[in-house]
Order: C-alpha cells, then structure tokens, then sequence
C-alpha cells in the first residue's frame, strides 16, 4: 500500500533532517527534491541548457549529494527551478517515488501542492530566516567550506523570494498542510512534532 508524506519548506528550515528522521520512524523511501533541481543547476553551470539537463536526469546523476550541497549550487537550482520546462522534466520520477510500495517521504518546495496533492500527510516546515541561516552557516563550516553569516543570510533571503516568487509551482504552504516553525525547537522536539503529525493521518 502506498503512502505519502509531503514535506515542504524554505532554505535550511530543518525539513531535510525532519525527512530523514520521518522516514526512519515509518520505515518509508526518502527523495530530497531538492537534488534533483541541485543537479540540474550543477549542469547548467557545467554548460548544458537547463530543459535539456533536466530531460536527460537519471538517479545515478544524484550519487554523490555532498557534490551538489554548496551555494553556488543552490543558487543555480533556485534559477533553473523556475523554468517551467524544468519543472516539467521532473514530474513523473517524483509521483512514481511517491506512490512507491511501501510508502515514501519527499521534501522540497512544491511536494503537497503539486506532485502530491493527494498526499496523506502534509507538513510545510518553516523558521526565521536569521535562524535558518546561522544552521546552513554552521552545516558549511562543518563541511570546510568558507562562509560568512552575512553571505549565507543573504543567500537564504534571495531564494526565498525566487521560490516563493516564480509563477510556476511557487513555495507555498499546502492550505490541508500542518505548519511546523522550528525556530525555537531542538532537532528532537521538531522530529516529535513531524512524527505526531504523520501518525495523526495513519
Ligand atoms: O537544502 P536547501 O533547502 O537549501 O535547498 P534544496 O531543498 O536542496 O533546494 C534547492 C533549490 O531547488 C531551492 O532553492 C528551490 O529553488 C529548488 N527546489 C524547488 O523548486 N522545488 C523542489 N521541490 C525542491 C527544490
């Protein structure tokens, strides 16, 4: 039987660990979205045209994620994710994720109100943009990478109003999707709450 959960959020606002950790919990498949667009962005920046890149995508493509975690990268998903064509090539592998047997997780920006409407659990997990920048700030620290917090606040600040701003498929809480703010909660308490929330719909 299948089951989906949609969880969606802004840049670093805790719903890749919340995913990850919900998907351990049920026992269901895991699909950071967010690659597949990273991928795309990595392409284009290799050269390739973006609709093109995004026709040709295949799994083994997101093998090494760690390659397509840095803001150069993401920046560029955030540019080519809001090209409609894009958007399109990326359709039918995410549904078929989402109705796999046994259930599955996917998060990004559009999962509860595009690819899966009819998800059975919906969460859009948000923070304060100063909050989700001092963790993505952290995470590329951990990672070796140089930052400033300044660089990383106004990165997270830019995305958020391309992906909330596009036309096509914009960031946008499902209006059936339960809300999570992690600003003030630990890793722990907002795993809890993700969990309660999904256990609530089975
Ligand atoms: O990890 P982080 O939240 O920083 O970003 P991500 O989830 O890896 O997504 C990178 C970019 O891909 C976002 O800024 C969006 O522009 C785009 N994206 C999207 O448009 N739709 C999705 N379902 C997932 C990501």
């Amino acid at each position: 039987m299948s089951f989906t959960v949609a969880i969606d959020g802004p840049a670093a606002s805790g719903k890749g660990t919340i995913s990850r950790a919900v998907a351990d919990h049920f026992g269901l498949g895991h699909l950071d979205t967010g690659l597949l667009y990273r991928a795309v962005g990595a392409r284009m920046l290799a050269g390739e045209v973006p609709e093109q890149a995004a026709q040709r995508l295949r799994p083994e493509d997101l093998g090494d994620p760690d390659a397509l975690r840095g803001p150069e990268v993401a920046q560029a998903a955030s540019r080519v994710a809001a090209i409609p064509e894009v958007r399109a090539a990326l359709v039918d592998f995410q549904r078929a994720f989402a109705r796999r047997a046994g259930g599955a997780v996917l998060d990004g920006r559009d999962i509860g109100t595009v690819i899966c409407p009819e998800a059975e659990a919906k969460l859009f997990v948000t923070a304060s943009a100063e909050v989700r920048a001092r963790r993505r700030h952290r995470e590329l620290l951990e990672r070796g990478l140089e930052a400033s917090y300044e660089v990383v606040l106004a990165d997270v600040r830019e995305r958020d109003a391309r992906d909330a701003g596009r036309s096509t498929a914009p960031m946008v809480a499902a209006p059936d999707a339960v809300l999570i703010d992690t600003s003030a909660l630990s890793i722990e308490e907002a795993v809890a709450a993700a969990v309660a929330a999904v256990e609530a719909r089975r």
